[in-house]
């Protein structure tokens, strides 16, 4: 078993319902993750969520990234431009830009190369120009994409489209990273690629959470130290509400099963379990 402590309060959503034309798309979404905490290494969080398709995934990420505004309930996040309370950050609502959100379809400016694209996601920065040029190279070094650093988005392949798109984000917002089906489309290569990030953005900071949905549930318990399920509640009357919610959590560091170098008979039964939620919701 591996060791860890949980630390403060990183994210929170409390009563979370969001609606479209008078339509619950999701309701009573509650839920919290703390600061992982493992001697001697940085670790960060990887926090997956699962459901079959309309369940609300990527509502629940617009909501989480302050691109659609609650109809009730909140989500939180510590607040670090102000010092903490005995130890721990105060919390603040979500804005947009505070979370990173990466979406399928990998957007970038068409008339920017790679390297103006990283440039201009650190314009808010209070780093010296030579600062940030420097914190762009090492980037890309880190992520193998220093000799694409002058080519534009339709000089790219997919997979260097999307690790730029990740860079981009990871410089110009904070801790959090949601990613809407990061893996969805990539061959073998690319979905490396991107457990790779994940590896590189969980090791850089303590604090650094990624959250991540996807229709691959081997992948979710491979890669996830927390994974939820959302699904269509059965109400009392044997039917199916028709809004998501989170009907299943399994918390990984607990049972033993995060950080894993293999994929045990443990992981398959989770694996098993998930599928059967899901079939019911
Ligand atoms: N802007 C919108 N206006 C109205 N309804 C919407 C809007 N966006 C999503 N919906 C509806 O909300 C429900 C949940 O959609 P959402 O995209 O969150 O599901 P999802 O779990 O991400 O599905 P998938 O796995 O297919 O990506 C769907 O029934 C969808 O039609
Ligand atoms: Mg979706």
């Amino acid at each position: 078993m591996i060791k860890y402590e949980q630390k403060e309060i990183i994210l929170h959503i409390e009563n979370l319902s969001v609606t479209y034309d008078n339509k619950t798309i999701i309701q009573d979404i509650n839920l919290q993750e703390k600061d992982t905490v493992r001697e001697g290494i940085t670790q960060g969080q990887c926090i997956a969520f699962l459901g079959r398709s309309g369940r609300g995934k990527s509502t629940l990420f617009k909501a989480m990234t302050g691109l659609v505004t609650p109809t009730t309930g909140s989500v939180l996040i510590p607040d670090f431009s102000k010092p903490a309370i005995n130890g721990s950050q105060p919390a603040k609502y979500v804005h947009e830009g505070d979370v990173g959100f990466v979406d399928q379809k990998y957007t970038l400016f068409r008339h920017k190369t790679v390297f103006q694209t990283l440039n201009f996601a650190l314009r808010n920065s209070k780093l010296s120009k030579k600062e940030k040029e420097d914190k762009i190279l090492s980037y890309l070094n880190d992520w193998g994409l220093y000799a694409f650093k002058d080519q534009y988005p339709n000089e790219l392949s997919g997979g260097q489209r999307q690790r730029t798109a990740i860079i981009e984000q990871l410089l110009c917002s904070g801790f959090y990273m949601v990613m809407d089906e990061p893996f969805s489309g990539l061959d073998v290569g690319n979905i490396q690629n991107v457990k790779s990030a994940f590896d590189l953005i969980s090791k850089s900071h303590e604090l650094n959470t990624v959250i991540f949905s996807t229709h691959d549930i081997e992948l979710a318990v491979e890669l996830a130290d927390s994974i939820y399920v959302l699904g269509y509640p059965k109400l009392e009357n044997g039917n199916f509400a028709n809004y998501g919610t989170i009907i299943k959590n399994f918390d990984l560091k607990k049972m033993g099963l995060a950080w894993n170098d293999e994929f045990t008979k443990d992981h398959l039964d989770v694996v098993k379990e998930i599928k059967l939620a899901m079939l019911n919701s």
